[in-house]
């Protein structure tokens, strides 16, 4: 950390990040299952949820923004939706296309699903094969696995499902599809992943049941409607990442984070950085939609190594860009392992983080299924950091930029917009307080 830059940088004050989009998207899908008018406050600003509730509007459900981060949804149920007269179309968001698939899977009508240039590269068909085999007819109209795609939906026949991919967006669709089929469906999970779904399943009234390991989930056909319901998000531990990370790494750093979402299929990202030696407090502070929330406080410490891998790894997947960052300011060895899943995300994240982190200088190993840093407390910069257009890639090229000694040019901050769409400016204010 020899550079003049670098000298004084330091993140200090208080910030609540936007809310959640994974509990966002949730909300908001999940009042088709309820009869009357929803609230969600506290909602994620991201386009991804925006095209949530777009989609929403088109199956004739009423989304009504009633303040900056609030908005009401009418829905009569499940059996209320209405045939769009268009496509529906998803943007980026692959949380809208796939838990949108599952309620669709049930509805007497063919509704066509596309989306832009980089959700049509994702695999659709770990979501699409299972409704299939409950009975949804579905084809393909450009590659196969790929959107865009056609869903007729019928009369569904609920089926047990061991997934091998510990995918919170496939389990959620499934249940989803399961909650309008006949008998019971199941899933199983190989590893822990994010229960908001579940949490939300509670905190609405819809009946499943669940494993005592917490791996396995069963629902039934919902009989009627659940009565409108309110929620309130916490803030996106996702967001707050990119902040938690960019702190840790500049020492004099102090920050504290409120409201976060500390859902523990989510919070990997303060395990493994405070094992890389960060100095992080959490206090819990109650709960928000079911989950828990509460203040995270990083300072700016010296980090070593560590590797991440196995069962783990889904508890934070969306968080490798942040923490590469960390690792490439570390002094040891930060390797990602079995996390093939990574190059399936909104861009390939591993050939990204590893081509990005290479050409700002830092001594990193690409492998098939993950990455190793060779962690030098120092990143160069001053060189171009290639977003992929992929949210996450902007938001750590520009903690990439913050802690590096020359400044990284970041190749489109504006597709921050997905997830954060005021993250420069939060970010700036962090850095100047
Ligand atoms: C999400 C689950 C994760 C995550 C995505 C949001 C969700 O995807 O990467 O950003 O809201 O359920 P997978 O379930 O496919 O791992």
């Amino acid at each position: 950390m020899s550079s003049k830059r670098l000298a004084n940088r330091r993140l200090a004050g208080t910030l609540r990040v936007p809310g959640d989009k994974s509990i966002t998207h949730r909300a908001l899908i999940f009042a088709t299952l309820a009869s009357g008018t929803c609230r969600v406050s506290g909602m994620s600003p991201a386009e991804d949820c925006a095209s949530s509730a777009e989609c929403l509007r088109a199956l004739g459900l009423t989304v009504e923004r009633t303040d900056v981060d609030q908005c009401d949804i009418t829905s009569s149920g499940p059996s209320c939706l209405k045939e769009p007269g268009e496509i529906l179309y998803a943007g980026n968001s692959g949380t809208t296309m796939r838990l949108l698939s599952g309620i669709l899977a049930g509805q007497p009508f063919r509704v066509v699903l596309d989306g832009d240039g980089s959700l049509r590269s994702r695999p659709m068909s770990r979501v699409l094969d299972p409704l299939t085999e409950m009975g949804a007819d579905i084809s393909y109209l450009d590659r196969r696995n790929c959107a865009p795609f056609a869903i007729r939906g019928a009369a569904l026949v609920g089926k047990q499902f061991d997934l091998k991919v510990a995918s919170a967006q496939v389990q959620t669709a499934i249940l989803l599809a399961g909650l309008q089929a006949e008998g019971q469906t199941i899933v199983r999970l190989p590893s822990v992943v994010r229960d908001h779904t579940m949490r939300m399943f509670k905190m609405l009234g819809v009946p499943f049941s669940l494993s005592e390991d917490h791996s396995t989930i069963g629902v039934s056909r919902l009989e009627r409607p659940v009565g409108p319901f309110q929620a309130t998000v916490p803030a996106d531990i996702s967001s707050a990442a990119f902040f938690m990370v960019a702190a840790a790494c500049l020492p004099g750093s102090d920050i504290t984070l409120t409201d976060v979402g500390l859902n523990p299929g989510r919070d990997l990202v303060i395990e493994v950085l405070t094992e890389m030696g960060a100095d992080i407090t959490v206090i819990p502070t109650g709960e928000a939609c079911g989950e828990p929330i509460g203040i995270v406080r990083v300072k700016g410490s010296e980090l070593k190594g560590t590797t991440i891998g196995g069962d783990r790894l889904a508890r934070g997947i969306d968080e490798v860009p942040a923490l590469a960052v960390a690792g490439a300011l570390c002094n040891g060895i930060f390797r990602i392992e079995g996390g093939t899943e990574l190059r399936v995300k909104e861009s390939d994240r591993i050939t990204a983080i590893v081509s990005n982190l290479q050409s700002a200088g830092a001594s990193v190993h690409e492998s098939e299924d993950g990455f190793l840093i060779e962690g030098r407390q120092t990143l160069a910069g001053g060189a171009t950091w290639k977003t992929f257009d992929d949210h996450r890639m902007a938001m750590s090229g520009m903690i990439a930029s913050a802690v590096a000694q020359e400044p990284v040019d970041v190749d489109n901050k504006n597709c921050v917009g997905v997830s954060y769409p005021n993250f420069a400016a939060d970010l700036a204010r962090l850095l100047a307080d």
